[in-house]
């Protein structure tokens, strides 16, 4: 039976929109997005979610969360650029699995700034993880990686452009790895 998914969003929302494409066309069995949860009413992805049509709420507390979701039940919650830190009880009693997508390949470059901080450490290949949410913060059992390369020239923002286009990969393929027993990818990587 076709799965029902949360998008939890803060930002411009293009992994979001991945997602949205992914549940129109290839996914259509699979899963069908049916709320967005954003924690910022000016965030991109708010505007993008209407224009879908679908569900759209601004939450700014756990408690608002729960409440829509007791209205507006889902199998799936994807956290995709939400920039708020769950608890631990939050987690443990939303009642379905929530995963997240950062942009390094975990355990390397926990928290805020992956790219920066992958810049800084001088590493050749970087990219992104999709990975269970749990209370230690970027430290779930990982679903797929996408791997980049850095090149000698990157900025924060080229590289962050590079590990974006992996994440719109890797995200879809995450959810139908979660959701079905069909195993795309364990990892993709991305040469350009
Ligand atoms: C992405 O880089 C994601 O990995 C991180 O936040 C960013 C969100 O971007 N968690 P977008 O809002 O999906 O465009």
């Amino acid at each position: 039976m076709k799965k029902k998914v949360a998008i939890f969003i803060s930002g411009r929302g293009s992994n979001m929109k991945s997602l949205l494409d992914f549940s129109k066309n290839e996914g259509k069995e699979i899963f069908s997005v049916d709320l967005v949860i954003s924690n910022k009413s000016n965030a991109g992805g708010v505007s993008i979610a209407n224009a879908y049509g679908i569900e759209t709420r601004i939450c700014t507390s756990e408690e608002e969360i729960l409440t829509v979701l007791s209205y507006t039940k889902v199998d799936l919650i994807c956290l995709a650029g939400f920039m708020k830190i769950l608890s631990k009880d939050f987690i443990s009693s939303v009642g379905c699995n929530i995963i997240n997508i950062h942009p390094s390949l975990l355990p390397s470059f926990k928290g805020l700034n992956a790219q920066a901080k992958a810049l800084a450490a001088g590493v050749k290949i970087t990219g992104c993880t999709v990975h269970y949410v749990t209370p230690e913060v970027d430290a779930g059992k990982i679903i797929i990686q996408g791997a980049v390369p850095v090149f000698k020239n990157d900025t924060v923002d080229s590289l962050s452009k590079r590990i974006l286009k992996a994440e719109h990969k890797c995200f879809p393929i995450a959810l139908e790895k979660v959701l079905t027993d069909n195993i795309r990818a364990d990892f993709i990587f991305l040469q350009e």
